[in-house]
C-alpha cells in the first residue's frame, strides 16, 4: 500500500494556539496547535470558498481562541472547525487527517471541497 502521509513540519514548528499554513496536494492547509492538540483544516471558507486569511499565517483570531476567517469574520472551533459565529455559523471547515508522530505531523489525503 501507498503511504499517503507525509511529514508536513513538527510540532515545534506551530507556536501555542496559532496555525501556519502548509500546501499538500495542490492545496493550502491550515495546522494550528490548540491546547496541546494539533488540528488540520484545508485553507476554504465554507462561505465563500475562498482561503481565511490575507496575512501568511493569520489564522487566528486576537486572543489565539478561535480559527478566524479574515474576509468576514467567521469564527471556528479549534477542535472541530465548526463555526461558531458569522455567516457560515452551522457549517464547518474541511479536516485534514493528521497524525502526530513522535514529534513529526503527517497529514493523509486531502479531500476535495465541494
Ligand atoms: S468568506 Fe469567510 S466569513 Fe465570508
Amino acid at each position: 500500500m501507498t503511504e499517503t502521509m507525509e511529514h508536513i513540519c513538527n510540532v515545534n514548528d506551530i507556536e501555542h494556539e496559532s496555525a501556519r499554513e502548509f500546501q499538500k496536494d495542490g492545496q493550502s492547509i491550515v495546522v494550528a496547535k490548540f491546547d496541546g492538540q494539533m488540528h488540520a483544516y484545508i485553507n476554504w471558507c465554507p462561505h465563500l470558498g475562498i482561503e481565511l486569511n490575507f496575512m501568511p499565517d493569520q489564522f487566528m483570531d486576537g486572543d489565539g481562541q478561535f480559527i478566524m476567517c479574515a474576509n468576514h469574520g467567521a469564527l471556528f472551533e479549534v477542535e472541530t472547525g465548526n463555526c461558531l459565529s458569522g455567516p457560515c455559523s452551522g457549517d464547518k471547515l474541511i479536516a485534514v487527517p493528521l497524525e502526530v508522530r513522535g514529534e513529526e505531523v503527517w497529514l493523509g489525503e486531502v479531500p476535495q471541497p465541494a
